[in-house]
C-alpha cells in the first residue's frame, strides 16, 4: 500500500469541527466504500468515526474497537465495519481473524492505525491523517486528507465548500507509516 500525497488540510480546533467535516463525507459513503484514518494516540480518529456514524444515523454508543479489533454497525442504508489494528500481532493478523470478506465491496469500512497491516491492505477511497501544528496559542489540531480513487477525489473536492479546508501544503507529510 503506497503512501497516498494529501491535498486538502482542514483545522480541527474542536469537536464541532470533526463534526463538520464527518457530515460533509458521510454523504461520500456507499458500500465498499474504504477509510483509514492515521495519527498519533489520542490524535482524534475514533472521534471522527462516531461523528461519522452520527451522521448516518447511528444512534448508540461508539465504542473505540482497539480491543475487539472491530465493531460493526447496521446503518439504514449499508453495514459499517469500523476497525482498529492498534494491536494487531502482525500485519496479516486481521486476514487471520477472518476479515478478509469486510473488502468485498458490500461494506464500508473504516479502519484506524492501518500501518499496523503494512502492506496487505487495499488502496482506501481516503485516507484522514490526524495530526497536530504549532500555532501561536499552541498546538492545534488538524488533518490531512488524500484519496485513492476517483470516488475519493470526488469525494474530496466537494469539502472546501462545506468545511474551512484548504490546499495541504506539506511537503513529505503523506498519510504514510510513522
Ligand atoms: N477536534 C477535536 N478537538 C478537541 N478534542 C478532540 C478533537 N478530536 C478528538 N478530541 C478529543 O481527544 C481525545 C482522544 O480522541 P480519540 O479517542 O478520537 O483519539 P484516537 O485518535 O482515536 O486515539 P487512539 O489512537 O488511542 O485510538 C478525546 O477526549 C476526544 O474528545
Ligand atoms: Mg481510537
Amino acid at each position: 500500500m503506497k503512501p497516498l500525497e494529501p491535498s486538502l488540510q482542514c483545522p480541527l480546533p474542536d469537536l464541532t469541527a470533526t463534526l463538520r467535516l464527518a457530515g460533509a463525507i458521510a454523504p461520500c459513503m456507499r458500500p465498499g466504500f474504504l477509510i483509514y484514518l492515521s495519527g498519533e494516540l489520542g490524535a482524534g480518529k475514533t472521534s471522527f468515526t462516531r461523528a461519522l456514524l452520527g451522521t448516518l444515523g447511528h444512534e448508540g454508543k461508539v465504542k473505540s474497537p482497539t480491543f475487539a479489533l472491530m465493531e460493526p454497525y447496521n446503518l439504514e442504508k449499508f453495514e459499517l465495519l469500523h476497525f482498529d489494528f492498534y494491536r494487531l500481532s502482525e500485519p496479516e493478523a486481521w486476514r487471520d481473524a477472518g476479515f478478509e470478506e469486510s473488502f468485498d465491496g458490500t461494506i464500508a469500512v473504516v479502519i484506524e492505525w492501518p500501518e499496523m497491516a503494512g502492506d496487505t491492505l487495499p488502496v482506501p477511497d481516503l485516507w484522514l491523517h490526524f495530526d497536530w501544528m504549532q500555532a501561536d496559542a499552541g498546538p492545534e489540531r488538524l488533518v490531512r486528507l488524500a484519496a485513492g480513487t476517483d470516488r475519493g477525489r470526488a469525494c474530496l473536492s466537494a469539502l472546501p465548500d462545506a468545511v474551512s479546508c484548504s490546499a495541504a501544503h506539506s511537503p513529505g507529510s503523506g498519510c504514510a507509516a510513522r
